[in-house]
């Protein structure tokens, strides 16, 4: 379990243009995070600094999980498969365990692998080629992966984008579920402020000028702030409003 992660000052810049700009924020475990803000606002660059694929120019992410290695889930932007692939769901999934010294998986690995599917109800369909699920059985396989090794953080990038809302709200219920009873950090990309009113305990407001953290209230109830970040028109669609007034905010042009 991550006992603190820790972003200090980060700094990423692609051909001289700077897309992170002395961005702080801590997190400890079971919590989490949304990352809201506009295209381009260097969200998934985020997430690659923390995974380390990405080396900032400054700063540091600190991972303490108490153990030697912290362990971190990955679901990245944009994951295409191809229809013909000949693999199954579960091998897909088990793509996602640590493998120890044997070439095959042990009775413990198998196990978990087995835990893991039945949690992100992927058993249903285990057999079935991973190129052939539906968007929200992919999208359930490729949770199944990035838990299946047991992180201590979990990073998610517009995982459910392309999901109907149902679909939407399993995935999100199993990640939230995975935070609360196993202690997983989250931290989501998410363009659905409805969304993130759902599940975050904390955002982080991502512009491409200025950065800032808060509680999830305070951030989303600021249409100033949110239109500042977003440059345009307050972006919140209030459902519920019934008369649609709310969207009289956003104009259109034909
Ligand atoms: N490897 C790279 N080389 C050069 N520029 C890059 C690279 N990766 C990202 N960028 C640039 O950095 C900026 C931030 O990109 P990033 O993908 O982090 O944005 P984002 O906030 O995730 O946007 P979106 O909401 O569209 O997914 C963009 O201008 C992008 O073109
Ligand atoms: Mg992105």
């Amino acid at each position: 379990m991550l006992k603190k992660m820790k972003v200090s000052h980060l700094e990423v810049s692609f051909n001289g243009e700077r897309v992170l700009n002395d961005l702080s924020f801590q997190m400890s475990a079971g919590e989490m995070l949304a990352v809201i803000g506009p295209n381009g606002a260097g969200k998934s660059t985020l997430l690659k600094a923390i995974l380390g694929v990405l080396r900032p120019q400054h700063g540091t992410v600190l991972l303490d999980s108490g153990k030697k290695r912290t362990v971190i889930g990955y679901v990245p932007q944009s994951r295409a498969i191809d229809e013909e692939t000949p693999v199954s769901a579960r091998d897909f999934v088990s793509l996602g365990q640590v493998s120890g010294f044997l070439p095959w998986h042990s009775a413990s690995e198998r196990q978990t692998l087995k835990d893991i599917m039945a949690f992100t109800d992927t058993l249903c369909f285990a057999s079935k080629p991973v190129g052939r699920l539906s968007g929200g059985e992919r999208q359930r396989a490729f949770l199944a992966q990035a838990l299946v090794r047991r992180p201590d953080l979990l990073l998610l990038d517009e995982s459910t984008a392309s999901l109907d809302p149902e679909a939407q709200i399993r995935v999100m219920d199993l990640v939230r579920r995975a935070a609360r009873d196993w202690g997983v950090a989250v931290i989501f990309i998410s363009h659905d402020l409805h969304q993130v009113e759902m599940y975050a305990d904390r955002v982080l407001l991502m512009a491409r000028d200025f950065s800032l953290t808060g509680d999830q209230e305070t951030i989303l109830n600021d249409p100033a702030l949110l239109k500042k970040a977003y440059h345009s028109a307050e972006t919140r669609i209030y459902p519920e409003s019934g008369d649609g007034s709310r969207m009289g905010d956003v104009s259109f042009s034909s």
